[in-house]
């Protein structure tokens, strides 16, 4: 397959990401100084040799699997462990995993040394449509996820579709909810091409498929995030879903992950905008049956009141001046930002108890 080239136009923070089958081999050529490598235990498992043999950095950083590591007290581990290996500022960082690898590392590299490049090899498919594009980097704390961060960007991002053959059903699905989601917030065609085949999205064997829509929605990212970097207005949409999605996600503690938070997420934004007559029944129902078709969860269970999950997203960092920030969408492929009424949230949530 063709390499793909999608340009992050962000004048001196401009970058490339690079998409296609085997495109991870050109990690051997990176030339941004003495290369750090950090990664999980599972993908440490699966592609360790490959790290080791084709990026050939000095030193790689593992940490265990999973959102539970994304925490402050890691970053500083990855910032000791370069400065122990006596990395300087001519570094480069390089992230080679999910989301969680990719959000810490990225902000491991803004305050190691007060920023240090690193460049993101995604291998989830959520890190390839999403978390690996635009520089938002960041770690959990126990009062919310991502509560603390910085806006960082990469070097240079490579996605190789192949990573996806070891992916589990289950991430490849999380991705899927982020797709949905770039979807029903920016591009309808996006949507009915998702629409004609959402089974054969979740075995992701067509590669060729998916590599186009991993490429549309760089595409539409990288556009977002080029007209608003650090989110003064327009990039707040790529939260539709996300601000129930967060609150679940943390309530369950985390049993719930982030691309089924979101699933969720986008079906109360949903009843939300039906509610204020914005969208169409029509439309919700086709965002619905797609979730659906694809084996995301599209209802909560009755453990979660409807009061916590309010409370929570009211702290999540997306609310100003004490109202919540909604992201809903008024039609398919066009969003759209409003503080609603608490009660009015109250009631989105009650609505999509299964
Ligand atoms: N920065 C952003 O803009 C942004 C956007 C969306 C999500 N996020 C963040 O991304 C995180 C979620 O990312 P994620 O879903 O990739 O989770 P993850 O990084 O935890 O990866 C999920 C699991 O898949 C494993 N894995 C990774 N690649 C694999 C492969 N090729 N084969 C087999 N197993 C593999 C990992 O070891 C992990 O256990 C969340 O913390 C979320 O907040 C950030
Ligand atoms: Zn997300």
């Amino acid at each position: 397959m063709a390499v793909e080239t999608v340009r992050v136009g962000l004048e001196e923070r401009a970058y490339d990401i690079l998409i296609g089958s085997g495109v991870r081999e050109r990690a051997a050529e990176l030339a941004y100084g003495r290369l750090l490598t950090v990664t999980d235990s599972e993908v440490d498992e699966r592609y360790g040799e490959w790290i080791d043999t084709v990026i050939g950095a000095d030193f790689k950083f593992i940490f265990p699997a999973g959102e539970a590591s994304k925490t402050p007290v890691t970053v500083i581990d990855i910032c000791r462990y370069a400065a122990l290996e006596k990395y300087d500022r001519k570094s480069c960082f390089v992230a080679v995993g999910g989301g969680v690898v990719g959000d810490m590392t990225g902000f491991a590299a803004a305050i190691y040394m007060r920023g240090v490049r690193f460049v993101q090899i995604p291998t989830t498919l959520l890190a390839m449509v999403d978390s690996s594009v635009g520089g938002k980097t960041g770690v959990d704390i126990p009062e919310g996820k991502n509560l603390v961060g910085a806006f960082h960007q990469p070097q240079l991002v490579l996605i190789d579709p192949d990573f996806l053959k070891t992916l589990p059903g289950r991430e490849i699905r999380c991705g899927l909810a982020e797709i949905v989601k770039t979807a029903m917030i920016l591009d309808a065609e996006l949507f009915a091409e998702l629409e004609r085949d959402p089974a054969g999205l979740v075995d992701a064997a067509d590669f060729g498929r998916m590599a186009r829509i991993i490429r549309r929605c760089c595409e539409l990212k990288a556009a977002v995030v080029a007209e608003d970097e650090r989110e003064a207005g327009l990039r707040a949409i790529l939260n539709y879903g996300h601000t129930f999605g967060h609150a679940v996600e943390m309530l369950s503690g985390f049993s719930i992950s982030h691309g089924e938070g979101v699933a969720i997420g986008m079906c109360a934004a949903a009843e939300l905008a039906v509610a204020s007559g914005t969208l169409s029944r029509a439309e919700a129902d086709r965002q619905k049956a797609l979730l659906q078709a694809v084996g995301l969860p599209v209802s909560l269970s009755r453990r979660f009141a409807v009061d916590k999950v309010v409370d929570v997203m009211g702290r999540d960092k997306k609310s100003a001046d004490g109202r919540i920030k909604v992201v809903t969408v008024d039609r398919i492929g066009h969003a759209a930002v409003g503080q609603p009424p608490l009660e009015a949230i109250a009631a989105a949530v009650e609505a999509i108890y299964a």
